[in-house]
């Protein structure tokens, strides 16, 4: 990862006697920012905008020779004046982001103040600009030869305007840019082909995070502690596979000894070909993404430890792979989870539940004040709401309406769905308490109501992300839900 910065830069009352190489001013439509009309002695702006070529739309940029010590001029299209919100405001920030990507300047300076009205706030914007640009910053590179050059932007210095003290910008700054590293941070685990990223992987990668700082431990369960600790419907997932499956626990302890974890529980199925119950080949490379839960959880806590959230956070990762084998599990298979309910599974493909479930019950164990799981857990979640949403189930509301809250600020969102006895009944088996797939109708629910029989006794919240956590064309991880759980933190945090 190439090195971007942010500072927070206060410019002399005449912009053009800031030294930068690229000064950035918002324009609004047609009419210049005050910035911008500053920074307009010679005309050569307003000469600009006659022309016609740059219409002032929301993210549309234009780039002009400098004026005065800005080496270049980037008018940045925020739409009508009027018409000016966040969702418009994100508009621009990504057409910037997009413009800086384009752009061989390694330096520019971002006049912000121009940007803020009665609803968009200076720290949200701030926040935003550097999430955005970081986010817009990464490249694929692991398993490439001749990767994309890396963004020529090493360093974006915002003018935040007077509304903003110095030191709330550059706190701006830092958590946006801590949420884009944790955000990319996801996507790389996401996109590493299943080969690189498995089990073991993932618990090395948790391993990083504790390494030199004492705020945070990682402790990594074997299948031989699984074993003992009565995890049989963890285990019957991995038992096909010759790569042995991982609990990793990640604690950090930011906030007062003693005070209730936030939990959050990833699944991490680092491939998923189904099982006995084998997928159709087509599209199966995607179900390297299926650890897209627990990717998650490293990026939150990455971006909380950078962050230095006065709060504790724990991350519990169940980690495993999904192969038929002579030791596979089959269907039919009645299986003892950790909580002491017998499992009848009925489709081995139906597996995320079935590592989450006993991860939910050694969670209980850690006397948590919410637990939250996340997981990419079923096709019939992308059927109910595409990518645009995670679906949130909880049996709190509480929780629920804290993460729509975080989701909605943003822009990572969530909606709620229901966990109604109706729906659970669909679970019953003749052979064991809980049958593991609840046939075709409301499937993410059925699933939901499965794991929520193990979340007792603590306020629990499922993000399904089947649909969020990647982009099929161009495919990509996306680094969803990173930017709701840490702001759902932040929030806590905050008290
Ligand atoms: N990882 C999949 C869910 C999935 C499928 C996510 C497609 C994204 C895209 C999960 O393990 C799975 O296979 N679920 C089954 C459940 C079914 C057998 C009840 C599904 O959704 O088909
Ligand atoms: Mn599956
Ligand atoms: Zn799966």
């Amino acid at each position: 990862m190439s090195t971007l910065t942010f500072t927070t830069a206060r410019a002399s009352a005449d912009p053009a006697k800031t030294k930068t190489r690229c000064a950035i001013v918002a324009v609004f439509g047609n009419e210049l920012s005050a910035t911008a009309e500053a920074l307009d002695s010679a005309g050569t702006l307003r000469a600009a905008l006659k022309l016609g070529d740059f219409k002032g739309k929301p993210g549309e940029t234009h780039m002009l020779p400098g004026i005065g010590n800005a080496e270049r001029v980037m008018l940045l299209g925020c739409g009508e004046r009027a018409q000016f919100n966040p969702a418009v405001a994100r508009d621009a920030v990504q057409g910037l982001s997009t413009a800086l990507n384009a752009c061989s300047t390694t330096e520019a300076l971002l006049h912000a103040a121009d940007m803020l009205g009665d609803n968009v706030e200076g720290a949200w914007l701030l926040e935003l600009v550097a999430r955005t640009i970081t986010v817009g910053s990464y490249r694929y590179t692991r398993t490439l030869s001749k990767p994309k050059d890396p963004l020529a932007l090493k360093k974006l210095a915002v003018n935040p305007g007077k509304g903003l003290s110095s030191q709330k910008a550059q706190t701006a700054l830092d958590q946006g840019a801590a949420l884009g590293r944790g955000i990319n941070y996801t996507r790389e685990l996401g996109n590493l082909p299943g080969n690189i990223c498995t089990p073991t992987y993932l618990a090395s990668e948790a391993r990083k995070l504790s390494r030199g700082n004492s705020k945070v431990r990682t402790q990594v369960l074997e299948e031989k502690k699984m074993r003992e600790l009565g995890m049989g419907s963890l285990l019957s997932v991995s038992a096909g596979s010759d790569e042995p499956a991982k609990l990793i626990v990640i604690e950090y302890r930011g906030g007062k000894s003693g005070s209730a974890p936030q939990v959050l529980v990833g699944k991490g199925i680092t491939f998923d070909s189904g099982g006995i119950s084998i997928k159709p080949g087509a599209k199966m490379d995607e179900m390297k993404y299926d650890m897209c839960g627990a990717a998650s959880v490293l990026g939150t806590l990455q971006a909380v430890i950078d962050m230095a959230l006065p709060l504790n956070v724990t991350g519990i990762i169940a980690a495993a792979e999904n192969m038929p084998s002579g030791r596979a599990t089959k269907p039919g298979d009645v299986v003892k989870s950790m909580s002491g309910t017998t499992i009848e599974i009925l489709n081995t493909d139906a597996e995320g539940r079935l590592v989450l479930c006993d991860a939910l019950t050694f969670a209980r164990r850690l006397k948590p004040a919410a637990v939250i799981d996340i997981a990419t857990l079923t096709g019939a979640c992308v059927v109910a709401l595409g990518s645009h949403a995670s679906a949130v189930y909880a049996n709190n509301d509480a929780l629920a309406e804290q993460l729509l809250q975080a989701g909605t600020a943003t822009h990572d969102r969530g909606w709620r769905m229901p966990l109604w006895e109706d729906y659970r009944k669909q679970l019953n088996s003749n052979f064991a308490d809980l049958a593991n797939i609840g046939g075709p109708e409301g499937g993410s629910i059925t699933a939901a109501c499965f794991l929520a029989a193990f979340a007792e006794g603590y306020p629990w919240a499922h993000l399904d992300i089947a649909g969020s956590a990647w982009n099929s064309a161009p495919k990509g991880a996306t680094g969803r839900p990173v930017a709701m759980l840490t702001r759902y933190l932040q929030d806590r945090a905050a008290g």
